[in-house]
């Protein structure tokens, strides 16, 4: 027995911190208190890698970029996600691999076989057991991130990159049809918010 792994996925823009809160508060509803936690970072040094990953007055080769991710969520499977699901206790990591094969493979082109080897030696057989993928139109990302006061070396980025990125978000789930759910993100909050219950209630109810 363990506890179960949700994660959250989207182009930057797509809602998915609103709601985060909204899930952590459903859980709590039925009595679940989650572990909740976020990619890059969850641990002292995922976080530090973090603010080198997000820092847009640096460079770094894309592979590097890859790399720091992964080693990121070597850091963070080990110190948090594996502890908690041992304890069953439920994890929501807002991002996780899916957002690698996004974003580096997708944005900035690398190779998803390269990719998928980082997978395993990182994971082994850890996969998320529902991952919500929240979807919206590039332009509507784009519109909420430029609304941010500041924006870092990822939402910096042109709209043919998180064309890229969304395209390789569509692809994963036609690859894992059964883990990730597309949550339409750009109808009104609240029907996405029933959504979103709808599909955790889903999971409940398999317990
Ligand atoms: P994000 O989760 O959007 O946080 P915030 O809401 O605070 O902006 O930011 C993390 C960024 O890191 C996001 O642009 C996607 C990127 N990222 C990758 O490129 N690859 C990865 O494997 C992960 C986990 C994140």
């Amino acid at each position: 027995m363990r506890g179960k792994f949700i994660t959250l996925e989207g182009i930057d823009g797509a809602g998915k911190s609103t709601q985060l809160t909204w899930i952590i508060e459903l859980l709590q509803h039925v009595g679940l208190q989650a572990v909740v936690t976020r990619e890059p970072g969850g641990t002292p040094l995922g976080e530090q890698l973090r603010t080198l990953l997000l820092d847009k007055s640096i460079t770094m080769h894309p592979e590097t970029e890859a790399l720091l991710m992964f080693a990121a969520r070597r850091e963070h499977i080990d110190k948090v996600i594996l502890p908690a699901l041992k304890q069953c206790q439920w994890v929501i990591s807002d991002r996780f691999t899916d957002a690698s094969f996004a974003y580096q493979g997708g944005g900035r082109g690398l190779d998803s076989d390269k990719l998928a080897i980082l997978e395993q030696w990182t994971q082994g057989a850890l996969q998320p057991d529902l991952t919500l993928y929240f979807d919206v139109p590039v332009e509507l990302g784009r519109q909420r991130v430029s609304q941010l006061k500041t924006t870092d070396r990822f939402e910096k980025e042109q709209v043919d990159f998180f064309q890229r990125v969304r395209a390789a978000y569509l692809d994963r789930i036609r690859q894992f049809p059964d883990r990730i759910k597309l949550i339409d993100s750009s109808r009104p909050l609240m029907e996405v918010k029933a959504a979103v219950e709808q599909t955790l209630r889903c999971l409940l109810n398999h317990e």
